[in-house]
């Protein structure tokens, strides 16, 4: 698991949280048990349920021992200790439920009301918010009748869906198939447990940048930043989850590469690539969110050799210019209804400079987040800050989850796109 995955730590939104993890019958299950591991690690209190098929291709008692708790399957309802059907106690036990990986015949008997499994009888009984990633052979995932069992699914409240990907199946085919990645999984539960299941950005079409740039100095160094493009990739992701269409433009990314599926990925390295990227993309987003951290400075000229050691302070004393303001650029080329977030990074305590950055930028929103304090800025997996905008308002975010934060700044970029709608 990537360490980025592996958050912990009291402003986990995991931690304490009920997760029932619920597995059918694919070979993808094998990857449950290290899921259900980094949930446990996460604070979680998790209970497993398989259905006949699974138990077969993934140790009950390796999820049992996990977990820490005995893992169900269908001889458990039957039990003449159960004070409780079984399924039900499970259903309301759960505040948070993973089904994965989902295949072809407990999606069926989901969307046709058939209870005829523990797991399919739990998941009827269930108030829950449901995160859904199947996994199945490419034919089987197209063929007309799975596809409108997903179909309905889609329309269904509380269910939070992954597509599967396209890669290498078991099968040894390539194609669509296969089960989202558990660190991805994670990410969906974290988002559930934030955020909820609910769709408001659906019909939309968000462009995220984010990630350092990389400024050549010659082939073998670069100007470049700390930033990991975590903060941009939450809200990439958040919004894929929350029904948005999204674009992200980064740099190199310090994260699990999971967390780019779902995505439309385009990869930059300088500010050059990254600006031509933005001039591509901004005209079919809805809404921007310029998390890059942008290197400041680049070489008129990068040498096209290596500079030597001893003459590198007199090579680099000359020969800068400034990078353009990107933010400023997209701004001024916006379209009517089009709302854009911008980020500032500041040290110290001094909120003037954010303002007066805000003002010069020219968005609709403006994230300020200290990078000089723990729990905050660059690599940490939680955040906080000042939000500015729309006009003169400014809200203080409190110290909580990079995910949670993403969150929250979708919920104003929604508002702010809401009511352009309605001016
Ligand atoms: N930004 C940009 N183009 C640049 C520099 C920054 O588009 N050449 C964007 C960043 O992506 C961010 C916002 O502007 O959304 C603020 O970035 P920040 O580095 O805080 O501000 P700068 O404009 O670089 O100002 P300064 O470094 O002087 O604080």
């Amino acid at each position: 698991m990537h360490p980025a995955a592996e958050s912990g730590g009291p402003a986990d939104p995991l931690a304490g949280r009920r997760v029932l993890v619920m597995i059918s019958g694919s070979i993808a299950a094998v990857k449950l048990p290290q899921l259900v591991s980094a949930l446990v690690k996460r604070g979680a209190l998790v209970r497993c349920a398989v259905t006949p098929s699974a138990a077969r291709l993934v140790s009950p008692v390796a999820l049992a021992s996990l977990s820490r708790h005995p893992c169900h399957d269908d001889d458990d309802p039957w039990s003449p200790a159960a004070p409780r059907p079984l399924h039900v106690e499970l259903a309301e036990w759960a505040e948070l439920v993973l089904l994965a990986p989902l295949s072809a015949t407990t999606l069926g008997r989901w969307v046709h009301g058939l209870g005829d499994t523990l797991v399919a009888s739990v998941l009827l009984a269930c108030e829950a918010p449901v995160l859904v990633a199947p996994a199945m052979n490419t034919a089987m995932w197209s063929s007309p009748g799975v596809a409108a069992n997903w179909q309905t699914l889609q329309s269904w409240e509380r269910v939070v869906t992954l597509p599967p990907a396209s890669g290498l199946l078991a099968c040894d085919r390539i194609g669509d198939g296969r089960m989202a990645e558990p660190e991805r999984l994670l990410l969906g539960l974290e988002s559930l447990a934030v955020w909820g299941w609910r769709r408001d950005w659906r019909g939309r079409r968000l462009l995220v940048s984010a990630g350092p740039t990389r400024e050549p100095l010659d082939p073998a160094r670069c100007l470049t930043n700390p930033s990991t493009g975590l903060m941009g990739l939450y809200l990439a992701q958040a919004a894929l989850l929350r029904g948005a269409e999204v674009d992200l433009v980064h740099g190199p990314l310090t994260a699990p590469d999971a967390w780019r599926e779902g995505l439309s990925c385009h990869p930059i390295s300088t500010a050059a690539e990254l600006e031509a990227a933005l001039d591509r993309l901004q005209p079919q987003a809805s809404a921007i969110a310029m998390a890059a951290a942008v290197a400041d400075h680049r070489r008129s000229a990068p040498r096209a050799d290596k500079i030597a050691k001893e003459e590198l302070e007199a090579a680099l004393s000359g020969g800068w210019e400034t990078v353009p303001d990107l933010l400023a650029g997209l701004v001024a080329r916006r379209s009517p209804g089009q709302r854009i977030l911008g980020f500032a990074a500041y040290s110290g305590t001094d909120l003037e400079t954010v303002r007066a950055k805000f003002a010069r930028k020219g968005c609709d929103l403006l994230f300020a987040n200290p990078i000089d304090r723990p729990g905050a800025g660059f690599a940490s997996a939680t955040n906080t800050g000042w939000l500015l905008g729309p006009g003169p308002q400014e809200t203080r975010l409190e110290p909580a989850s990079k995910l949670a934060i993403a969150h929250r700044l979708l919920s104003a970029l929604a508002a702010a796109l809401d009511e352009s709608q309605e001016s």
